[in-house]
């Protein structure tokens, strides 16, 4: 009996350890190898899909949001922060989207899908963006796709909104209680400050977009025009 007591606690001894060591098994930090970015200077193509413009800003709002793939959470161990973070994982095979998690996840249903319920899956549009870039090389790749002299709602807001913070401003989620998907929203947030300061990284206002790079001088003043001239829906 006494034997086969020690025996017992020996296995769940084992079981525990193992348990352990299984549960760990994410923690080890992986040396993640940043490429250099090609193309920022040049004007945009229509037919590339650019990484830094579409594709990483659209991941970070989907998907890099804190409590998910986020450089601190990273769920699974994956970390969709930045390009080097991205190709490390593993799951994008350049050339061939059928064959890339990162592409094929999207299309799964239930809990499956990513990003998962109740967050909405992507629409076709974002999805095309993953498959073109993932098809075209999945390259680390920029172009200038910013003007200061266009400051309108419908040509330069609007559009920065939905790719860079609507993913995490939306009806199913709403980070801050902040819908930016709507004009309404993005002008309550305009007029009472909180905008600006929070995209220009003011003291006293949470730096946006939450958990990646500041957004660019040009798209900055792009805001700030359209807020000086009263944040209007043209
Ligand atoms: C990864 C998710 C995420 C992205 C991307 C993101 N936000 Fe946020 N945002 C949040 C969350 C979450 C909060 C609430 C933070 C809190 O209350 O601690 C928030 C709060 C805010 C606030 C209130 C700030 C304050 O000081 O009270 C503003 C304004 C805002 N976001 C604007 C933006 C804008 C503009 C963008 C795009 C340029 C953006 N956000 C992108 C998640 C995000």
């Amino acid at each position: 009996m006494q034997n086969q007591n020690s025996k017992l606690v020996e296995i769940i001894g084992l079981i525990l350890f193992l348990l352990i060591l299984l549960s760990c098994k994410h923690e080890i930090p992986v040396q993640v190898i940043e490429s250099p970015v090609s193309g920022g200077e040049q004007t945009c193509s229509a037919d590339t899909v650019y990484f830094q413009n579409k594709v990483l800003p659209l991941l970070n709002s989907s998907c890099a949001m804190s409590g998910c793939h986020d450089a601190i959470t990273h769920k699974e161990g994956i970390n969709l922060a930045t390009y080097g973070n991205i190709m490390a994982t593993g799951g994008v095979r350049p050339g061939n989207p059928g064959n890339s998690k990162l592409y094929t996840v999207l299309n799964r249903t239930g809990n499956e899908r990513m990003p998962p319920p109740p967050a909405a899956a992507f629409t076709q549009a974002q999805k095309d963006i993953v498959y073109k870039w993932i098809m075209q090389g999945a390259k680390n790749n920029a172009c200038n796709d910013c003007d200061t002299a266009v400051f309108t709602y419908s040509g330069a807001v609007a559009p920065l909104m939905n790719t860079y913070c609507k993913g995490c401003h939306n009806p199913s989620s709403l980070g801050g209680g902040i819908d930016l998907g709507v004009y309404a929203g993005v002008k309550s947030v305009a007029l009472n400050g909180k905008l600006l300061g929070s995209i220009k990284h003011q003291t006293g206002f949470i730096a946006m977009p939450q958990g990646s790079t500041k957004l660019s001088d040009c798209k900055i003043e792009q805001v700030q025009k359209w807020v000086a001239a009263g944040a209007p829906n043209n």
